[in-house]
């Protein structure tokens, strides 16, 4: 698996398996554990997405040696403080089963993630994780945070697809040494990606499909991607990326696919604050 190297040394595979939106325990099993043994490597989950122990009892019997795991997860809003996300920590790798992590990120830009940073950076110092990191952080909270303490987030977890690009956002990342990690890097399949006329012809000209063409376009812009399936052929499908090379002017055209706003909804929205602040998880 090609790999990427964090600010702090630690090697991270370019491509992994993200678990949002598997609640189902059985449901869970099943797909990480095809997901194993087609060759991922990299999983991410988050305290979140309530899958936490189905991930770490798959891994268990997996059998894998530890060391060929690369395993995130991240700290949800309420817990964010210093005492409360060393216990968040604590109890997300007793549900994983770990122990230590690969990388923890802070799940979203809110609650007092100062504190919480200053409690990932203890807990990356005693060696309890590899790589601490943000998710969803734009340019001015990532470098205020960066600039009011002591180590630099190894990766920014944020949406970037095809009709919301982040290149500056990517730009300003890279000077501050910061690796960019895509999240719903199909768009979950909004705005019709799947069947997008400009797409689909990349697609044709390679004997690819359309994911294969969106995975392609972000490994060779040297971001991160975890993209998320239950299906066995699409698992296998998504890590078939690696054989084929799209040329600098299809880059072009799918650069200019790019509508500079998000298909979700805006972390600097005040409605969004409200109501990612109001969910709790009851873990
Ligand atoms: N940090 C954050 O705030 C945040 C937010 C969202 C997601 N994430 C992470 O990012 C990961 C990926 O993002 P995502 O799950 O939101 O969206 P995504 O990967 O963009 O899209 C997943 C959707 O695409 C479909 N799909 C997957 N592979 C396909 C293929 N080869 N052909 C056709 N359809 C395909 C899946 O359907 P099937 O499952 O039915 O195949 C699913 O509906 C998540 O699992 C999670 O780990 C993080």
């Amino acid at each position: 698996m090609q790999t990427i190297k964090l600010n702090n040394g630690i090697s991270m595979p370019q491509l992994g398996f993200g678990v949002f939106q598997v609640p189902d325990p059985a449901e869970c099993e099943r797909v990480v554990t095809e997901a194993l043994e087609l060759g991922y490597r990299s999983l991410d989950t988050a305290a979140a997405y309530l899958n936490e122990e189905a991930v770490g009892r798959t891994i268990r019997n997996s059998g894998l040696p530890r060391e060929e795991l690369f395993i995130t997860t991240k700290l949800w809003i309420q817990d964010a403080g210093e005492a409360s996300a060393r216990q968040a920590f604590e109890r997300s790798l007793k549900r994983l089963d770990l122990d230590y992590l690969d990388l923890y990120l802070i799940h979203q830009p809110f609650g007092d993630y100062y504190g919480a940073w200053r409690a990932m950076e203890a807990l990356n110092q005693e060696g309890q994780v590899r790589a601490i990191g943000v998710s969803n952080f734009y340019p001015d909270r990532l470098l205020d945070l960066i600039q009011h303490n002591q180590i630099v987030p190894a990766v920014n977890q944020v949406e970037v697809h095809p009709f919301f690009q982040r290149r500056e956002d990517q730009a300003f990342m890279r000077q501050q040494g910061v690796q960019i990690e895509s999240w719903g890097p199909f768009a979950e399949g909004r705005n019709n990606l799947f069947s997008d006329p400009n797409l689909t012809r990349i697609a044709q000209a390679h004997g690819k499909t359309v994911a294969q063409v969106v995975l392609r376009w972000l490994l060779q812009r040297d971001v991160v991607v975890i993209p998320k399936s239950v299906r066995h052929e699409r698992l296998a499908e998504n890590l078939n990326v690696f054989d084929f090379e799209l040329t600098p002017a299809e880059m072009d055209t799918i650069a200019a696919m790019d509508t500079g706003k998000s298909l979700f909804f805006d972390h600097r929205d005040a409605e969004a604050v409200r109501r990612l602040g109001q969910v709790r998880l009851n873990i």
